[in-house]
C-alpha cells in the first residue's frame, strides 16, 4: 500500500505534557515514512481539518520536534469544539472526510479526553461508510484523569505533582505566620467532576495533623456545617487549616459551589471561583483571616515541575498510537496498564474507543477517608508513583527554553470553504 499522510489534532484543555505526546506521534511516524508520509497537525485542533488549515510538521527540524518534550501548552493550538451528532450535522463529518481525502490522509490521531474519543470513534465509523476508511486512534490526554480503562491519563501526573508540591510549600508559609496572622489557606484546583487532582493535594501530608487538613472532593456532597466545624477544630488543634478544594465541589443536590453560569461547547459548566466561595464562608462564620489561591492554568502548564513519569507516559502513548495504527488497529486508544505498585511498573495496551468515549472515571469511594475530608492509604499507593521523578526543562537566562515551531501551513486543495 502506498504511504498515506496522518492528521494529528490536540483537543480540549491542554496539559504540561501534551506536546510530549505530539513528539511521540511525530518522531515515531518519521521512522516509518514508507507508511506514513507526513504528519499534518490541525491548527487549533479539529477546526484545522474542517477549515483545511493544517500544519506540515515535516517542515520542522528534528530538534524543534524534540523540544516539544519540554514545552507546555498546545504547540499547534487546541480547541473545545464538538462535532455534532451524525444526525444533527452530518455535513461536518462529511467535510472532514472530504479534507482527509483531498490530502490523502489515512490516519487520524486525536489527542484528547472523553469527548474526543467519541469523535474519533464516529470518524472511524463514518469514514468507512463513506468509502474512505481512515485509521482512527484516540490518544489520551487530560489533567482531570477521568478517562476509564486506562490506569491514569497523561497530563495528570504533572498537575498532581504541582498541586502536591504547592500544598506542601504554602502550608509551611501559613504555619509560620498562623499565630499572629493567616489561619486558613485555601487552594482551588481543577478536575471538573472528578476529584483526582484534589486528592493529589493529599500527598503533601504524611501523618495526622499535616496539611492539607481538609480536601473537598466533587464526589462528596458539601455540607457547610461539617466543613466549618472541621476548620474550627483544625485551627484549635494545629493553629491553622489548609484546605484543597476541587473546582467541582458540589452540594447534595448536585449544584456546584461555583457554577459561573456559562457553558462551553460540550455543555460543561464553566467552573472556577470556589475558593472565594469557601473563603467567604470561613470569614463570615468563623471570622478567621484567610488567603486563597486558584491554581487555574498555572497547574496544567507547570512544565518546570512536571513529573518524569508523566512525561515518559505522554511520549509513550503517542508512540504507541502510531505503532497500533501501523499494525492495522483502528478505533482504539493506547491505555496505561499498571502491572505493579512497588516498584511501580506500567505498560501500554490498546482498548476499544467504544469502551472509553463519553465516560468519566470518578475517584472511587475507597480512596476517600470515612469523614470525606482526606485520602486513604490506597489512594496514596495509586497516586505516589504518578508524581515521581523530575524532568527539568533546559533554562536560558533564568527562563525555561521552549520549542519554537514554524507551523507552516499545508497548501489548501479544496475550492469550498468551511466556516465553523
Ligand atoms: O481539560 C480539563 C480542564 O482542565 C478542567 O479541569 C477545567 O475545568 C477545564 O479544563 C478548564 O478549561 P477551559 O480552559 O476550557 O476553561
Amino acid at each position: 500500500m502506498p504511504a498515506m499522510n496522518a492528521f494529528y489534532a490536540q483537543s480540549g484543555g491542554v496539559t504540561a505534557v501534551i506536546n510530549a505526546t505530539a513528539c511521540g506521534v511525530i518522531e515515531t511516524a518519521r521512522k516509518h515514512q514508507n507508511k506514513i508520509a507526513r504528519v499534518y497537525a490541525g491548527r487549533n485542533g479539529i477546526i484545522g481539518a474542517l477549515t483545511e488549515d493544517m500544519i506540515d510538521t515535516d517542515r520542522e527540524s528534528a530538534a524543534a520536534i524534540k523540544a516539544l518534550m519540554h514545552t507546555p501548552g498546545g504547540a499547534f493550538g487546541s480547541a473545545r469544539y464538538k462535532l455534532k451528532g451524525l444526525e444533527e450535522n452530518r455535513a461536518e463529518y462529511e467535510r472532514l472526510i472530504e479534507v482527509f481525502k483531498a490530502h490523502n490522509i489515512g490516519y487520524f490521531f486525536y489527542n484528547g479526553g472523553n469527548d474526543s474519543m467519541d469523535t474519533a470513534h464516529k470518524v472511524s465509523q463514518i469514514s468507512k461508510k463513506m468509502g474512505f476508511p481512515v485509521t482512527c486512534l484516540g490518544v489520551p490526554k487530560t489533567v482531570d484523569n477521568d478517562l476509564p480503562v486506562t490506569d491514569n491519563c497523561p497530563g495528570f501526573g504533572s498537575v498532581a505533582k504541582y498541586v502536591a508540591v504547592s500544598t506542601q510549600e504554602a502550608a509551611l508559609d501559613v504555619a509560620s505566620m498562623a499565630t499572629t496572622s493567616t489561619k486558613v489557606f485555601i487552594l482551588e484546583v481543577m478536575g471538573r467532576h472528578a476529584g483526582w487532582i484534589a486528592a493529589a493535594g493529599g500527598l503533601a501530608g504524611k501523618k495526622e495533623g499535616d496539611a492539607p487538613h481538609i480536601i473537598l472532593f466533587p464526589e462528596v456532597p458539601f455540607k457547610k456545617r461539617d466543613f466549618l466545624k472541621r476548620v474550627r477544630q483544625c485551627v484549635r488543634d494545629y493553629g491553622f487549616c489548609v484546605v484543597v478544594v476541587s473546582e467541582g465541589a458540589r452540594y447534595a443536590n448536585g449544584k456546584f459551589l461555583a457554577d459561573q453560569g456559562t457553558r462551553d461547547a460540550f455543555g460543561h459548566a464553566q467552573l472556577g471561583g470556589v475558593a472565594s466561595v469557601v473563603a467567604t464562608m470561613v470569614r463570615d462564620n468563623l471570622g478567621l483571616k484567610y488567603h486563597y489561591a486558584i491554581a487555574d492554568y498555572l497547574q496544567r502548564s507547570a512544565r518546570h515541575i512536571a513529573s518524569a513519569t508523566d512525561v515518559k507516559q505522554a511520549y509513550a502513548v503517542g508512540q504507541a498510537a502510531v505503532k497500533f495504527a501501523l499494525a492495522g488497529k483502528s478505533a482504539v486508544m493506547p491505555v496505561i496498564k499498571r502491572t505493579s505498585d512497588k516498584p511501580y511498573r506500567w505498560k501500554i495496551e490498546s482498548a476499544p474507543l467504544g469502551r472509553i468515549a463519553n465516560k468519566e472515571k470518578m475517584l472511587p469511594a475507597r480512596y476517600i477517608t470515612k469523614d470525606g475530608f482526606g485520602i486513604t492509604a490506597a489512594a496514596r499507593r495509586y497516586l505516589e508513583p504518578l508524581i515521581r521523578g523530575e524532568d527539568y526543562p533546559p533554562y536560558v537566562n533564568g527562563l525555561p527554553k521552549v520549542a519554537k515551531l514554524r507551523n507552516v501551513a499545508v497548501k489548501p486543495k479544496l475550492k469550498t470553504r468551511f466556516v465553523v
